[in-house]
C-alpha cells in the first residue's frame, strides 16, 4: 500500500472505528459484532505500525493504553476545581433554595419575583476530572488535584471508552468539560474476584478503586480496569446556550456520555417540590443504578444566575449536594463464627438472620475484633444494627438492647484457632488475635501459596486459589516448594469440590487437560522470574516488594542473605529492626530451609542478575541512554543507576544526542517511533546486559 492510500485508510478507520466505539459504550446500541470491531482495530494497528508517521495521538487503537510515565506532569486548572457544600438534610435543603431566591433578589413582592429553574444531578461517586479539547480533539485529561492543579493523566484518561477521543456534532473550538469518572459495580465485582483467584486481598470499594486505578502509572493496566465516566460541566468562552441543562445535553451530541434524562439520571424543577421528589426518587431506587452514588447535586440552571450568586470560598452559592446517610437495619444475630485470614489473623464473624440492605441480601458482617464486641457488649440472639457504608462489607454497629432476650450473657471469645486448634496470641498494642501456627495451620498454608504464585510474586498463570485449595485438600501441595512437584499424570482429570470463603456453595471441578497444561507451563516459566521476585514470594513477614528489591541489590543471592548477621541485615538500604529480626527467625526455622533447598533445586533464581550487572565499570562512557518502558530485571530507577555506574549518562527525552534508547515491556509507541525517526538504535534489556557483561 502507497503512502497516500495509507494515509486515507487510516484516517477511514479512525472515523469508523470512533463511531462503534461511541454507538457501542455511549448509546449502548452497537451496529457491529465485536469481531467485526476488532477485526477493524487489528487493520488501524497494523497500518499505524506500518506508517507510524500518520498514526495520531487519539487513535482509537490508544484505547489499550501503552504509554508509561515516570511521573505524572502538574497542570494549574484555568478555573480552579472548586467543592460543593453539602447536607444529610432535607431541611437544609430547603433552606439553601430560600437563599437562592434571596441571593437573587426574590423579595416578599410577588410581581418582583425572578422565576428560578433547578437541575437536579446523580451525585457519581468517583473522582473528578477536567477534560480539554482543542479543535475537536481531547488534548488533556487531568485530576482535581488540590482544586488549583492537579495531574496530568491523558493517556490514562484515553482508556476510558466513553471519553471520546474526537469530538462529533457543532462543538466549540476550544473547551474544558468535568466530569466524574469511576468504576462501575460489576467491574469492581469482576475485578476482585480476579484478585481473590490470584490469592491477593479484594479492595474495599469501587471509589478507590478508581481513585488507584486512574493513578497507575501504566495505561495499559488502566485499560484492563474498565472505567468509566460521567460529565457534568462545560466551560466555554463561546458556548450557544445560556444555561447547564442544554450545554449538558448538547454535550452528548459531540459524543460525551451525558447523563441521560430518560433514566431519570437529571431532571429540571422549578421549585422545592420537585427537587424534594427527585431526591426521594433516588433514596428508594440508587442501588438499582450500575455504578455506586453517595447523593444528589441540585444546582441553578441559568448561567447568569449562577453568576449573580457567585462563589463562597470553596464552593459556588448556586449548587449544593444532598448526601445520602449509610442505610442501617436491624436484624437477628444468630451466631458468631470466626475466620482464619491468610496472615492467621482471626477475624470475628456475625452470622445474621438475613436481611435486605442497600440492593443486597445481608447473611453476614464483619465484628472487626474482640474489643470491637466487647465495647458493643455484642450477645449472640441480640437484634443488632447493620450498615452499609462506603465499603462492600457491612459491619455490626450497635444492639437493640432493648430487644433482648433475659438470659442472654457476654459473648466468650475464642481462646484456640478454629482451624486448627493452636492457642491464639494477641500482640501488644494490636487489636487482632493472631494463630501462631504458620506452617501448619490450613487457611494460613493455603495464603502463603496464594502469595507465592501471586501476580506480583511467581505470576504463576493457570493456577488460583481454588486450584490451590483442591489440590491441598487432596494432599498433593502441602507447601509451595510442592508446586514443583506437579505432574500432569497425577493432575489430569482430578476432581475437587471448591467452596466459596465461608466454605459454603460447594462445586465440583475437574483438572481438564488443557488447564493443566497451562498450570505446569506457568510453572515452568515461574522458573525465570528475578530472584528480588522470588525473594518477595517466599512471604517473610515485611518483606515486601521494595524490601524484597533492597535486599537483593544489597545481598545479591540468597545465601548472603540467610547468613548474615541482625548487624549485617541492618546494613541494607531501609531495613529496619523489625524486619531485621524477621528475616532471621524465618531464615532459623529448618522447615524454611528444607523448602528453600527444594525451590533451589527445582532452578528457581535466587542470585540477582541487576547487581551484577550493575557493578561499576566505564563501559558506557561517553554513550547517552533514554529508557522507557517496564523491565524485568531492573526497577526504573535501577536501569539508570546501573547505566550511571557503568560511566553512561541518562537522559528523560529522545534527542539526536541519544546514542541508545533501552526498551523494556510496553514501551510507549511515540518514543519507538522517534527514535526510529532519527535512526537511534532500540535495544533490549538483554542488549543492555550484555553490552555491560562483555
Ligand atoms: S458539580 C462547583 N455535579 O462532587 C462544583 N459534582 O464536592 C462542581 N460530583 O468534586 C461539581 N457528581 O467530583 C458536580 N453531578 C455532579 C457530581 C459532582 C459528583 C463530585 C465532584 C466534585 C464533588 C463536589
Amino acid at each position: 500500500m502507497n503512502a497516500n492510500t495509507a494515509r486515507e485508510r487510516i484516517h477511514q478507520l479512525t472515523v469508523e472505528l470512533n463511531d462503534h466505539n461511541h454507538k457501542y459504550y455511549v448509546l449502548n446500541s452497537p451496529s457491529i459484532s465485536d469481531y467485526e470491531f476488532d477485526q477493524l482495530l487489528k487493520e488501524l494497528e497494523s497500518l499505524e505500525k506500518q506508517f507510524p508517521e500518520f498514526a495520531d495521538s487519539n487513535s482509537p487503537t490508544r484505547r489499550v493504553g501503552g504509554d508509561i510515565t515516570d511521573k505524572f506532569e502538574k497542570v494549574k486548572h484555568r478555573h480552579p476545581m472548586l467543592s460543593l457544600s453539602n447536607t444529610y438534610s432535607r431541611d437544609e435543603i430547603r433552606e439553601w433554595e430560600e437563599r437562592v431566591h434571596k441571593g437573587l433578589g426574590n423579595t416578599q413582592d410577588l410581581f418582583a419575583q425572578q422565576e428560578v429553574e433547578y437541575v437536579m444531578e446523580l451525585k457519581y461517586d468517583g473522582l473528578a476530572i477536567s477534560l480539554t479539547y482543542e479543535n475537536g480533539k481531547l488534548v488533556r485529561g487531568v485530576t482535581r488535584g488540590d482544586g488549583e492543579t492537579g495531574e496530568d493523566i491523558t493517556p490514562n484518561i484515553r482508556t476510558i471508552r466513553t471519553v471520546p477521543l474526537a469530538l462529533r456534532g457543532n462543538h466549540p473550538g476550544e473547551f474544558e468539560i468535568r466530569g466524574e469518572v469511576f468504576m462501575p459495580k460489576k467491574e469492581f465485582e469482576r475485578l476482585n474476584r480476579e484478585r481473590l483467584e490470584q490469592g491477593e486481598e479484594p479492595y474495599a470499594n469501587p471509589r478507590n478503586t478508581a481513585a488507584g486505578t486512574l493513578k497507575q502509572q501504566d495505561s495499559a493496566e488502566v485499560a484492563k480496569r474498565k472505567l468509566d465516566c460521567f460529565l457534568y460541566s462545560v466551560f466555554a468562552d463561546d458556548l450557544p446556550y445560556d444555561n447547564h441543562f442544554d450545554a449538558l445535553i448538547h454535550a452528548a451530541e459531540w459524543g460525551f456520555k451525558a447523563p441521560s434524562h430518560r433514566d431519570n439520571y437529571i431532571n429540571k424543577a422549578n421549585g422545592i417540590d420537585g427537587i424534594m421528589a427527585f431526591i426521594e426518587y433516588w433514596d428508594h431506587h440508587r442501588h438499582d443504578l450500575p455504578f455506586e452514588i453517595d447523593g444528589i447535586v441540585i444546582k441553578v440552571n441559568s448561567f447568569s444566575q449562577q453568576q449573580e450568586l457567585g462563589l463562597t470560598a470553596k464552593s459556588p452559592r448556586w449548587a449544593i449536594a444532598y448526601k445520602f446517610k449509610a442505610e442501617t437495619v436491624s436484624t437477628l444475630l444468630k451466631k458468631i463464627t470466626y475466620q482464619v485470614g491468610r496472615t492467621g489473623a482471626i477475624t470475628p464473624v456475625a452470622n445474621l438472620e438475613p436481611v435486605h440492605l442497600a440492593g443486597t441480601t445481608v447473611k453476614r458482617a464483619s465484628l472487626h475484633n474482640a474489643d470491637q464486641i466487647a465495647k458493643l457488649d455484642i450477645r449472640e440472639g441480640d437484634m443488632v444494627f447493620v450498615e452499609k457504608g462506603g465499603e462492600i462489607i457491612p459491619k455490626v454497629v450497635g444492639v437493640d438492647t432493648s430487644k433482648r432476650p433475659a438470659h442472654s450473657s457476654h459473648h466468650q471469645y475464642i481462646s484456640r484457632c478454629p482451624e486448627c486448634g493452636s492457642e491464639l496470641i494477641r500482640n501488644e498494642g494490636e487489636a487482632q488475635h493472631y494463630c501462631p501456627n504458620e506452617s501448619g495451620c490450613p487457611p494460613q498454608i493455603k495464603g502463603k501459596m496464594e502469595h507465592f504464585i501471586s501476580r506480583k510474586a511467581m505470576n504463576i498463570e493457570g493456577m488460583g486459589t481454588e486450584t490451590i485449595a483442591g489440590l491441598f485438600d487432596k494432599g498433593l501441595l502441602r507447601n509451595v516448594a510442592d508446586i514443583y512437584d506437579l505432574k500432569a499424570e497425577q493432575l489430569t482429570g482430578l476432581e475437587f469440590t471448591v467452596t466459596d470463603e465461608f466454605g459454603e456453595n460447594p462445586r465440583k471441578r475437574s483438572m481438564q487437560e488443557k488447564s493443566v497444561t497451562n498450570l505446569l507451563a506457568g510453572v515452568e516459566a515461574s522458573k525465570n522470574v528475578p530472584f528480588e521476585r522470588v525473594l518477595f514470594a517466599l512471604g517473610i513477614r515485611f518483606v515486601g516488594e521494595t524490601v524484597a528489591k533492597k535486599l537483593a541489590r544489597h545481598f545479591v543471592t540468597i545465601d548472603r542473605i540467610k547468613e548474615a548477621s541482625v548487624e549485617q541485615l541492618l546494613q541494607a538500604d531501609e531495613i529496619g529492626d523489625k524486619i531485621a529480626a524477621s528475616i532471621r527467625a524465618w531464615f532459623s526455622d529448618p522447615q524454611n530451609l528444607e523448602i528453600l533447598d527444594r525451590l533451589k533445586m527445582a532452578g528457581l533464581q535466587f542470585e540477582s542478575t541487576v547487581v551484577e550487572s550493575a557493578k561499576a565499570s566505564d563501559k558506557l562512557n561517553g554513550k547517552t541512554f533514554v529508557v522507557s518502558g517496564v523491565f524485568a530485571s531492573f526497577s526504573r530507577d535501577g536501569i539508570k543507576e546501573s547505566i550511571e555506574a557503568n560511566g553512561g549518562k541518562v537522559s528523560g527525552s529522545i534527542s539526536k544526542k541519544t546514542d541508545f534508547v533501552v526498551a523494556g515491556d510496553k514501551m510507549g509507541p511515540e518514543k519507538r517511533k522517534k527514535a526510529e525517526d532519527l535512526g537511534i538504535p532500540v535495544i533490549s534489556e538483554s542488549d543492555y546486559i550484555q553490552m555491560i557483561s562483555e
